[in-house]
C-alpha cells in the first residue's frame, strides 16, 4: 500500500538499500578537535572545550549562561531541582514525550500531571493548562496548590516535540499567573525559535540534548540554558560536585552532582555547532520536499511547523488516518529498508506513571495512535 512513499523516501536520500531515521553528520573540525584533546591529555573533566562550548552555545542561543551536562536527562533533573521542585510536588507536563521528561520528575519524588497537547504543535497546550488550573488550582501564600490532592504544583514542563516550538508565550503567561516555574524541555529543539527567540529561553531554565540522534551531537550530552546568569553559576557549581574552587583543597558546600560534560564530548560539540545552521537549512529543505510530496497523498498528513515558529525539523512526522494504518505503514516501511518509528507510548500508559493525574488527553491519544516519524538525517552536506 505504501510502496510509492517508500520509493519517494529512498530517492530523496539517494536510493540506498537502507535509510536510517536520524544519524549524525561530521563534516567539520570534529577529528581535529578530538585530536587536540588526546594530544593534550585533556579528555575528561578539565580542558578548554567545555568553557568554549558553553560560551559558543550561549552566544548562539542568546542565553545569559549555558551549562553543559553529561546528558539531557540529568540536565532536566538539575533544572527541576534549581526550579525548587521537591518530593511530593506536582509538575504539569505532557504525556506525549520521551520518557526522560517524566523520569527527571520522578527522580525528585515529584509527580507528573499529564495534560493535553495542541493539535498544531504536538506540545503542551496552554488551553489545557489554563483549564486544569481553573478547575484544580488554588493560590495560597504565593504558591499554587492542587485542590484535590493538597499537593503543591511547583513547575510546568512543556516539550518542543520533534523540534516544533509550543505556544510558549501563552504557557509562560499562565505559569506567571499561577506562580508556577516554567522549565522547557528543549531537548529536541536546538536551533528552533519562537518569534525569533531560541527555545529554552522563555521560562526559568531550558534543557537541550546532544544525544547521537539529535540535530547536533556530543556523543552523549545535555545543556542548561539560563536567562539569569546567577542561576547559571549555581548550576555550574552543583553540576561539578559543589566543589569550592581551590588549586589543591577538596571542599564542598552542598550535595553536588557529577553532571559535567567531559572535555572530549565538548570538543565534538564545538565542531558540530560550527555547522548547525547548515544542518538546519538542509533539514528544512527535506521537510519542504516531504510537505510537497505528501500534500498530494490521500490519507497522510505531513506535520509542519506551527505559526510563529522556526523549527529545526529534528524528526519529520506523518499522521496516518487511524491506528491500523499507522501499524501497516510501520510494517511496510521497516520491511523495505526505510526506518520509521511510532511516536512514544504515552506516559500514563506505562506502569510507573499509570497512577498519575491527567486530563482528557484527547489530542495526545489521537497522535499516539497515528503518528510515525520518517527519515530526517541531514541529506545534502
Ligand atoms: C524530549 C526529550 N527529553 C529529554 C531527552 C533526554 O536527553 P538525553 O538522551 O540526552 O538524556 C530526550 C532525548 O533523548 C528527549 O527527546
Amino acid at each position: 500500500m505504501y510502496l510509492k512513499v517508500i520509493n519517494f523516501i529512498k530517492d530523496l536520500y539517494g536510493t540506498p538499500d537502507f535509510v536510517p531515521l536520524s544519524v549524525p553528520k561530521f563534516i567539520g573540525n570534529e577529528k581535529k578537535y578530538l585530536e587536540e584533546c588526546i594530544d593534550s591529555t585533556y579528555v575528561s573533566s578539565v580542558g578548554p572545550f567545555v568553557d568554549r562550548f558553553e560560551k559558543d552555545m550561549a552566544a548562539y542561543t542568546g542565553a545569559a549562561r549555558a551549562v553543559v551536562c553529561v546528558n539531557g536527562t540529568n540536565a532536566l533533573h538539575m533544572a527541576l531541582m534549581l526550579a525548587g521542585v521537591e518530593r511530593n510536588d506536582e509538575v504539569l507536563t505532557q504525556a506525549l514525550s520521551f520518557i526522560a521528561t517524566c523520569n527527571a520528575i520522578a527522580y525528585i519524588g515529584a509527580l507528573p500531571v499529564f495534560l493535553d497537547v495542541d493539535d498544531s504543535t504536538m506540545g503542551l497546550s496552554p488551553d489545557a493548562v489554563k483549564a486544569w488550573l481553573a478547575r484544580n488550582g488554588e493560590l495560597r501564600n504565593g504558591q499554587c496548590y492542587d485542590k484535590a490532592t493538597g499537593r503543591r504544583i511547583k513547575a510546568c514542563v512543556p516539550m518542543h516535540t520533534f523540534g516544533h516550538p509550543v505556544r510558549i508565550e501563552e504557557l509562560a503567561a499562565v505559569c506567571a499567573e499561577w506562580h508556577i516555574e516554567l522549565v522547557e524541555d528543549a531537548a529536541e529543539s536546538v536551533g528552533s525559535r519562537y518569534k525569533g527567540t531560541h527555545t529554552g529561553l522563555f521560562g526559568k531554565i531550558g534543557v537541550l540534548s546532544f544525544n547521537g540522534n539529535k540535530t547536533i551531537t556530543t556523543g552523549g550530552g545535555g545543556m542548561l540554558l539560563f536567562r539569569d546568569e546567577e542561576l547559571g553559576a549555581r548550576a555550574k557549581h552543583l553540576t561539578t560536585q559543589a566543589k569550592i574552587p581551590h588549586r589543591w583543597e577538596f571542599r564542598h558546600d552542598s550535595i553536588g552532582y557529577n553532571y559535567r560534560m567531559p572535555n572530549i564530548n565538548a570538543a565534538l560539540g564545538c565542531a558540530q555547532l560550527e555547522h548547525l545552521d547548515e544542518y538546519i537549512a538542509d533539514k528544512r529543505a527535506t521537510a519542504a520536499a516531504y510537505a510537497e510530496y505528501f500534500s498530494n497523498i490521500d490519507g497522510i498528513r505531513f506535520f509542519t511547523e506551527p505559526e510563529g515558529a522556526f523549527s529545526n525539523y529534528w524528526l519529520n512526522a506523518v499522521i496516518l488516518p487511524d491506528h491500523d494504518r499507522q501499524q501497516l505503514f510501520l510494517q511496510e516501511t521497516n520491511d523495505n529498508g526505510v526506518m520509521t518509528r511510532p511516536i512514544w507510548e504515552i506516559m500514563n500508559r506505562l506502569p510507573m506513571f499509570a497512577h498519575c493525574r491527567h486530563d482528557s488527553l484527547e489530542n495526545t491519544v489521537r497522535f499516539a495512535d497515528r503518528v510515525v516519524n520518517i527519515p530526517s538525517s541531514v541529506r545534502c552536506l
